[in-house]
Order: structure tokens, then sequence, then C-alpha cells
């Protein structure tokens, strides 16, 4: 089967020095493409930047900002549609509205940056992209876990959330343990106890090819 996988942050440059960015390790997203490509499956890697080795016999597309993302996830999903799509990248939401050519002097006390909305990956992936497997979002949530998760799982058409508890220091961004809870479409949650991202990752990548092929019967591609 051919899994697509985002990871990593993204960086939304303010001038050549700067950006805006988050504390996303990709830690999680490599460690599926890893599980995804031990159980035999030909993996599509799309990362932000982060330090980490990528599974050599992954294809890998590293990119820097949510629009560089966004583009590189439209021609994969057109050119060669995956049968899942597990999009755990932690996109920035916002950019700053003008990229300064030079690097910002401090000359006055306060300075406001202007910030204009990305584009929603996860939320173009049925449209415009024409997407039709399966898909898996992640929601890292600091509050009403469950309720913002089906919140988006609607809002973005997905098959899943994978939702996480991003306010605990022993799960989520720069852990290397996590623990989740599944939301499916009609208010179906399943909890997934807390476990290495390894261990996490394998036991994901069965459950959702398994889903993906129920989705899509046909012959895998
Ligand atoms: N996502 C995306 N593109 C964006 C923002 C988010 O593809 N511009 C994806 C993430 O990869 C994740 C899911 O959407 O799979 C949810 O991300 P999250 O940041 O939790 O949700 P947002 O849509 O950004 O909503 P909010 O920040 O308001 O919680």
């Amino acid at each position: 089967m051919h899994v697509l996988i985002t990871a990593g942050p993204t960086r939304e440059p303010i001038d050549p020095v700067r950006f805006l960015s988050n504390r996303s390790s990709g830690k999680m997203g490599y460690a599926l493409a890893q599980a995804a490509l031990d159980a035999g499956h030909r993996v599509t890697l799309v990362s932000g930047p982060v330090h980490l080795l990528p599974p050599p016999a992954a294809e890998l597309h590293v990119v820097q900002t949510a629009q560089q993302m966004w583009q590189t996830v439209r021609n994969i999903v057109t050119l060669h549609p995956p049968s899942l799509a597990i999009l755990s990248a932690a996109v920035a939401d916002y950019r700053p509205k003008f990229l300064q050519p030079e690097k910002i002097k401090k000359n006055a006390d306060t300075i406001t940056l202007e910030l204009e909305r990305t584009p929603d990956i996860l939320g173009s992936m049925r449209q415009p992209f024409g997407y039709q497997g399966y898909l898996a979002g992640f929601a890292a949530e600091t509050q009403n876990l469950i309720h913002h998760a089906q919140t988006k799982l609607n809002r973005k058409q997905c098959d899943v959330i994978i939702a996480n508890d991003v306010s605990r220091n022993d799960t989520g961004f720069d852990s290397d343990q996590n623990e989740v809870i599944l939301c499916f479409p009609g208010d179906h949650v399943e909890a997934v106890p807390m476990q290495s991202k390894h261990d996490l990752a394998t036991l994901l990548i069965q459950r959702l090819v398994n889903l993906a092929i129920e989705k899509s019967p046909s012959p895998p591609s």
C-alpha cells in the first residue's frame, strides 16, 4: 500500500534570518514512516525541518513552509494517490503577511508583526485535492481533547483523528512516548494507552492500514 505521511513543523519566514515555528520534533511522523516501511508498505514522507535521520527507504520531500507542504502534498495526491494518508505535521496556522527582504533592525521599542492564515493541508485533502483514500489527521490539544478532535474530524472530513493532549510533559511534542485517543465518525472513540512512539507507531500503522483496506477493498495501490 502507498502511505503518505506529513511530519515535523513548518517554518514561516519573517526576514532572512528569522522565522515562526513550533515545538514539533517530527518524532511521531518519522516513527510512523518507519513502521509503515517495516510492514512492507511504500512510504512518501513530506517533512518540515527536523533533527532526525529519515528512514532511507522512504521517498522524502523536505519542505520549509506550510505553502510548500500544501503544494507538495497536492502534487503527490494528484500524481500518485496514496491509499492511506496520515497528516501528522504541526503546520503553522499563521505566517507573517509580509516577508521583510532585509534583516529587521532593532530601532523601535515595540514592533508589530501582521500575520495571515496559512493553507490548511488536511482540510484541503477532500476538496480541492479530491483525495478519496483513508484520511487520518492529528489533533494536538491542551483542553477539551475529544470535543476539539471530533470538531476537526467533521470539519476536515477525516476518517479518523488521532488526538493527543500536549499540555502534559510526558507525552506529545518532544517526548519519546505518547498516549492517544482515536476519534471516529459517530462519536466513537478508542483510547490507546501510553507507550513508546515506536510501539504506538507500529500499532497505529496496523490499525490504519486495515481500516484503509476496509474502506477501499480493491487491490491497494
Ligand atoms: N493541519 C494541516 N494544515 C494546517 C493546519 C493543520 O494539515 N495548516 C493538520 C495537522 O497536520 C493535523 C490537523 O490538521 O493533522 C490538526 O492540526 P491542529 O493544529 O491540531 O488543528 P488546526 O486545524 O490548526 O486547529 P487549531 O489550531 O485551531 O486547533
